[in-house]
C-alpha cells in the first residue's frame, strides 16, 4: 500500500473513494463541509434528521454523482472528540480499509487535516489501521476467493505542519503492521502446516531477511544443553521441540530479552483438553510469533540497545512417549518442576526459555504467552494481563503499550500466592488450583527469571479475538508486537 501526501484540496482528487470525517455533535468542517456544500446540504439534512450523527464508526455514503472527482464518498463518524485518540484513529482506519475491501476501488483519498492527533502517532496509526484492517488470512479453499483489487494507493491530505513527523510515523507504522500481519498469518496457520521445526525455519528465514543473528537448537542440542522442561513437553509429539534464539545488536551495555511461548498445538497432552474449540489451540504459539514479529520490527527501526528474542517451541500431544502427570522435569537452570497437569505446558517450556535468557545475560526479560484460560475470565478479549516482579520495568511496558495502543492490565503478586504452587517432591508444581490462575502462572515463570527484572504478558484473551475494525474475519491479532517492538527505545 502506497501512501501519498497531498497538501491541496482532497475533494478534487480523482480517487475511487473519498473519505472524510465528522465528530459527533459538531459543526461540519474542512473537507466534510465542502462535501456537504457540493451535495447541496444533503449531509447537514442527514444530521438534522438524525439519519447520520457522526457516532463512532457510523457511516454515511453515497455515489458522488458527478459532484466530486471521486467515484464514491464516505463520511465516517468519529464519535465524540473528547473520547478520540490515536487508538481510535487506528480503528477508524481499519474500518475504512475493511469498507474499501468490500467495495471496489483501489485509490482512496483521506482528509486528515485537523485530525486531533500529533503528526507522528497520526502517521503511525493511519498506516497500521489501514494495513491491519485490510489484511485477511487467505486460507486453503480449493478455488481462490474473489479477486478484488483491494486498496493500492492512499492519498492523504495533511495540513502544512508536521509532514516530516507524519512520514516518520508512516515508516514505523509500516514496519510494525507488516510484522504484526506476519504474526497473524502464523497464528491462523494450522499445526499440520506449522509444527515446531517449521516455525523455527520461518523464524530463521525472517531473521535472515532482517539481518538478525539466528540460532536454532534441535532436540539433540536441547538435550546437550539440558533444557529438560522444553524437552519434557515436546516428547509426546512426533514433531520434536526447538528453541530459537534471535539477536539484534544495537550497541548498548544493557540487554533486553523477549521470550515467547511457541506451542504449535496444545491438545493438553495426557491431561487432554475437551474437544470443543480444541482447534483454536493451533494459536498457542502466538507469544513466540509475537517475539519474532517484534524482533523483525526492531531490526528495521535500529534502536541503540541489544535485544535477544527467544522462542520456546514444542507441540503438546498425548502419546506413549508423552510426559505424564506426576513426572518431574528439570529446567536449564537446574530448578525442578512437578508436572501435576500436562496442560499447564506453557510455563514449563517458558521455564527453559526464560532461564536461557538469564544465561545469555539479559538485564530485562519480557515474556509473552497464551498462558491461561483464566486471563480470559478476568479481562475477556479486551486487555492483556501483566504480572511483573519489577515495578520500573512494569511501568515501562505499560507506557509502551499505551503508546502502541494495546491494552495491558497489571495483576498483583502477593507472597501468599507462592504457597499455591509448592510441591512436596520438587521445587514447584506446574499446575496449582484455579485460584489466581493467571497470577500463579506468571509467578511460576518468574521463578526462572530471578533475579532479573521480569514482566509476564498473558495474551490468551487478546491474541485471538472476534471480528473488529482491525480484524476483518476475527482470529489472530498479532497483539504485543507493537508494544514489545517499542520497548528498546524506552530502556535506553
Ligand atoms: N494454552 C492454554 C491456555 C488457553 C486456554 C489459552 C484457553 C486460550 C484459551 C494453556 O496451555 C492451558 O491449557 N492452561 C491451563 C492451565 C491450567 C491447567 C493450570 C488453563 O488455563 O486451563
Ligand atoms: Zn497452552
Ligand atoms: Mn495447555
Amino acid at each position: 500500500m502506497k501512501i501519498v501526501i497531498e497538501t491541496t484540496a482532497i475533494v478534487d482528487y480523482p480517487s475511487d473513494v473519498l473519505v472524510v470525517f465528522a465528530f459527533e455533535g459538531e459543526e461540519l468542517a474542512g473537507a466534510t463541509r465542502e462535501v456537504d456544500q457540493r451535495f447541496d446540504g444533503a449531509l447537514k439534512r442527514a444530521i438534522e434528521s438524525k439519519e447520520f450523527q457522526g457516532q463512532w464508526l457510523e457511516h454515511w455514503s453515497s455515489l458522488s454523482l458527478g459532484q466530486l472527482s471521486a467515484q464514491r464518498i464516505v463520511v465516517l463518524g468519529l464519535g465524540r472528540r473528547d473520547e478520540f485518540n490515536s487508538s481510535r484513529l487506528r480503528q477508524a482506519m481499519g474500518d475504512i480499509a475493511q469498507w474499501v475491501n468490500k467495495s471496489s476501488g483501489s485509490t482512496v483519498a483521506l482528509d486528515l487535516e485537523g485530525m486531533p492527533v500529533e503528526p507522528e502517532p497520526m502517521g503511525e496509526a493511519v498506516v497500521e489501521g489501514l494495513e491491519l484492517g485490510a489484511w485477511t488470512f487467505q486460507g486453503y479453499h480449493q478455488k481462490d476467493g474473489d479477486d478484488k483489487i483491494g486498496m493500492k494507493t492512499v492519498i492523504v491530505q495533511l495540513g502544512s505542519d508536521g509532514r516530516a513527523k507524519f512520514e516518520r510515523g508512516i515508516g514505523r507504522g509500516q514496519s510494525l503492521a507488516s510484522a504484526q500481519n506476519l504474526v497473524r498469518k502464523l497464528g491462523w496457520t494450522p499445526s499440520n502446516y506449522l509444527y515446531p521445526e517449521k516455525l523455527a525455519e520461518i523464524a530463521q528465514k525472517e531473521a535472515e531477511k532482517h539481518g538478525l543473528e539466528v540460532e536454532i537448537f534441535d532436540e539433540n542440542r536441547l538435550l546437550e544443553l539440558k533444557l529438560g522442561a522444553l524437552l519434557g513437553v515436546g516428547q509426546g509429539s512426533t514433531f520434536p521441540p526447538r528453541l530459537v534464539v534471535l539477536r539484534y545488536r544495537g550497541g548498548n551495555t544493557k540487554t533486553l530479552a523477549l521470550v515467547g511461548k511457541g506451542i504449535t498445538f496444545d491438545s493438553g497432552g495426557i491431561s487432554l483438553k475437551p474437544p470443543a474449540n480444541m482447534d483454536e489451540m493451533k494459536y498457542d504459539m502466538l507469544g513466540a510469533a509475537a517475539v519474532l514479529g517484534a524482533m523483525c520490527a526492531i531490526a528495521e527501526q535500529k534502536p541503540g540497545l541489544d535485544v535477544i528474542g527467544i522462542m520456546a517451541i514444542a507441540q503438546n500431544m498425548p502419546s506413549g512417549s508423552a510426559y505424564k502427570p506426576g513426572d518431574v522435569v528439570t529446567a536449564f537452570n537446574g530448578k525442578t518442576i512437578e508436572v501435576t497437569n500436562t496442560d499447564a505446558e506453557g510455563r514449563v517450556v517458558l521455564a527453559d526459555g526464560v532461564s536461557y535468557a538469564v544465561h545469555l545475560g539479559a538485564d530485562y526479560i519480557v515474556e509473552a504467552s497464551t498462558l491461561t484460560g483464566a486471563a480470559l475470565v478476568v479481562l475477556g478479549h479486551e486487555a492483556t494481563a501483566m504480572v511483573a516482579t519489577d515495578d520500573a520495568l512494569a511501568e515501562i511496558v505499560m507506557r509502551a503499550s499505551q503508546d502502541a495502543g494495546e491494552r495491558v492490565w497489571q495483576l498483583p503478586i502477593y507472597p501468599e500466592y507462592r504457597d499455591l504452587y509448592k510441591s512436596d517432591i520438587a521445587d514447584m508444581k506446574n499446575a496449582p488450583g484455579r485460584d489466581a490462575g493467571t497470577i500463579t502462572g506468571g509467578m511460576i515463570i518468574a521463578e526462572f527469571a530471578d533475579p532479573v527484572p521480569f514482566v509476564h504478558l498473558d495474551i490468551a484473551g487478546t491474541a485471538w479475538t472476534s471480528k473488529g475494525p482491525l480484524n476483518a474475519k476475527g482470529g489472530a491479532t498479532g497483539v504485543m508486537v507493537r508494544t514489545m517492538a517499542r520497548l528498546p527505545e524506552y530502556l535506553i
